[in-house]
């Protein structure tokens, strides 16, 4: 397999180092090669190129490479004249390879909080409209500034048939076994909302077999804390998906526990939630789970299922023996390269 790898900023090169030597290992024991390319992307990109993602690399992730795995990237310095930042790769990457559905696992690993409520739900963001489809159109002058939030019906029929799909795909929320989407919107207040919501109501009358739930955004944000073992899927827009996967991470770990894919019909990558955690960029802090279990995501993703739950079983076991605990802030005791040879060595 030829994996494209995207360093990326900050943290992003010690991440990503990390998993190419997981994968290296785990496909080896499974009798398979695994070649990776090297694209730039990020704010370095930009400020090496004035672009943030290498030339044609868009073209060559959907021709030459079999599956394409990023780190974080961006840094908060960096950015364009409209003040937004000008090395993160959003609207590059997801709209331009029509990823739409941003698939964000929360799961509480055994050895985190021992005695707590199981955690295990996935949030399926939408990826490529809502309120982020404004990217780079917004309106601003000294007095006042705009963004607009638009949904469309393709858009909406698309993630919440993927959150459906999902859930089918997996044996029901912790606390109870139930099969269950819940939609989390603002149709209280927005149109918008109210149009996806009507959108995913008859979308799951085509579900009877999972439950169709709803939650406006803030009691969901309340309930991913108070009550998260009721949560099996979750379907929502693009800027409230944003939000609430960083809270459901703080929940499980930390920002740094977290992996997601972008994925769409004919193209997907895979990255881990957060961002690129310049504070502790380049000090062995950085906790590599989360950018581990996203390659274990795209191993899924392509097939590979074996090797992928290898690596995952690895993570899991490493956690649970006690090989790697976390400080409060999220960074493992024993430095991302004890992370990496504790998984290493379990493999
Ligand atoms: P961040 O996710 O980088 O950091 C938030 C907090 O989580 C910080 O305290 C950080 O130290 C911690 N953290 C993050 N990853 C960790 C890990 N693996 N191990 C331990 N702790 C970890 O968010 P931010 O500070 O708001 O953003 C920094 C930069 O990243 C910005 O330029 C932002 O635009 C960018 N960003 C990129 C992505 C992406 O590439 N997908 C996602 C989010 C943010
Ligand atoms: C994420 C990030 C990105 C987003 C930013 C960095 C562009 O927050 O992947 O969660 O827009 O979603
Ligand atoms: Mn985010």
């Amino acid at each position: 397999m030829r994996i494209a790898c995207v360093d990326g900023d900050g943290i992003g090169p010690e991440l990503m180092a990390s998993a190419r030597e997981v994968l290296a290992a785990a496909a080896a024991l499974d009798g398979w090669d695994v070649e990776f390319g090297f694209e730039s992307g990020g704010a370095g990109t930009y400020l090496e190129a004035g672009e943030p993602l290498a030339a044609g690399a868009v073209e060559r992730f959907r021709g030459e490479y079999d599956a394409v795995l990023k780190g974080p990237v961006g840094l908060p310095e960096v950015r364009k004249a409209d003040g937004t930042e000008a090395g993160v790769l959003g609207g590059v990457l997801r709209n331009g390879l029509d990823t739409y559905a941003n698939v964000r696992p929360v799961r509480l690993l055994p050895g985190i909080r021992d005695g707590a409520d199981p955690i295990d739900y996935v949030i399926v963001r939408e990826n490529t409209e809502g309120l982020y489809l404004s990217r780079g159109s917004g309106v601003r002058n000294e007095r006042a500034a705009s963004d607009q939030l638009l949904m469309t019906r393709v858009g909406v029929e698309r993630i919440v048939r993927f959150a459906f799909e999902t859930a089918r795909a997996r044996s029901g929320a912790p606390k109870d076994g139930v099969s269950r989407v819940t939609c989390v919107d603002k149709s209280n207040v927005l149109r918008s909302f109210a149009f996806f919501r009507d959108i995913f109501d008859e979308i799951a009358a085509e579900h009877p077999d999972v439950e169709a739930d709803h939650r406006y955004t803030d009691a969901a944000a309340h309930d991913l804390v108070a009550d998260p073992g009721h949560f099996d899927v979750l379907v929502t827009e693009n800027f409230v998906g944003d939000m609430l996967s960083d809270l459901g991470a703080a929940t499980a770990g930390g920002l740094g526990m977290c992996p997601s894919g972008n994925i769409g019909d004919d193209a997907a990558y895979f990255e881990p939630v957060h961002g690129s955690a310049p504070s502790i960029a380049g000090q062995d802090k950085a906790n590599p789970t989360s950018q581990l279990l996203t390659a274990a995501m795209l191993l899924d993703h392509a097939g590979v299922t074996g090797t992928a739950r290898r690596i995952t079983g690895a993570v899991e076991s490493a956690y649970a023996d006690g090989a790697v605990r976390l400080n409060p802030d999220g960074t493992p005791t024993c430095g991302t390269r004890g992370v990496t040879e504790a998984v290493l060595s379990r493999l």
